[in-house]
């Protein structure tokens, strides 16, 4: 199918990474599923997108720093902009389809399976039940989605 393109290259460098996040965010901001998610939250991109590659970088090519806590973060969205499942299945429909766009080789096929096994533990830790206490330290909204 692919043998008439010229052939793509792996994720090699912080350059390719930030290269995939435009692309994906590029489509991510206007998809109509995930797109109000990042309008709720106010997702400034130029502010976000370098720690979201150091976040790669350190996951994938295991150079660069990243000292967030996406799990955190992602409950917070939960409750506060209905961050859900729903959101996780079409961020991973994007992610693979501007992965397999750009690039080709180990290191993108484990930025699937990496991102897969995460949207899994994130999914998880959000739909988890958790005591009220821990639950109003992390939401600013009074009620939550789930749990
Ligand atoms: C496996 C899937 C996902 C991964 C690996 C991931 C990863 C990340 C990372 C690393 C950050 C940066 C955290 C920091 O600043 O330290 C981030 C931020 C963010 N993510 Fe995700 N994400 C995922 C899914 C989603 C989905 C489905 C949504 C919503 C549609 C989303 C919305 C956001 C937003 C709005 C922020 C910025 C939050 C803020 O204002 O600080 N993410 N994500």
């Amino acid at each position: 199918m692919r043998s008439d393109l010229p052939a793509l290259g792996d994720i090699e460098s912080r350059t390719d990474i930030e290269a995939l996040l435009w692309a994906f965010y590029g489509a991510a901001l206007i998809d109509p599923v995930l797109g109000p998610v990042f309008t709720i939250a106010e997702m400034d991109l130029a502010t976000h997108l370098p720690r979201i590659a150091s976040f790669w970088e350190a996951t994938l090519l295991g150079t660069g720093t990243y000292a967030g806590r996406p799990m955190q973060l992602h409950r917070h969205l939960a409750a506060t902009a209905g961050l859900a499942a729903v959101h996780f299945e079409q961020w991973l429909v994007l992610w693979r389809h501007t992965l397999t766009a750009l690039f080709d080789g180990p290191t993108a096929t484990r930025a699937v399976g990496d991102a897969q096994r995460m949207a899994v533990g994130m999914i998880r830790d959000i739909e988890k039940p958790r005591p009220a206490k821990e639950t109003s330290s992390l939401a600013t909204a009074p009620e939550r989605m789930a749990g």
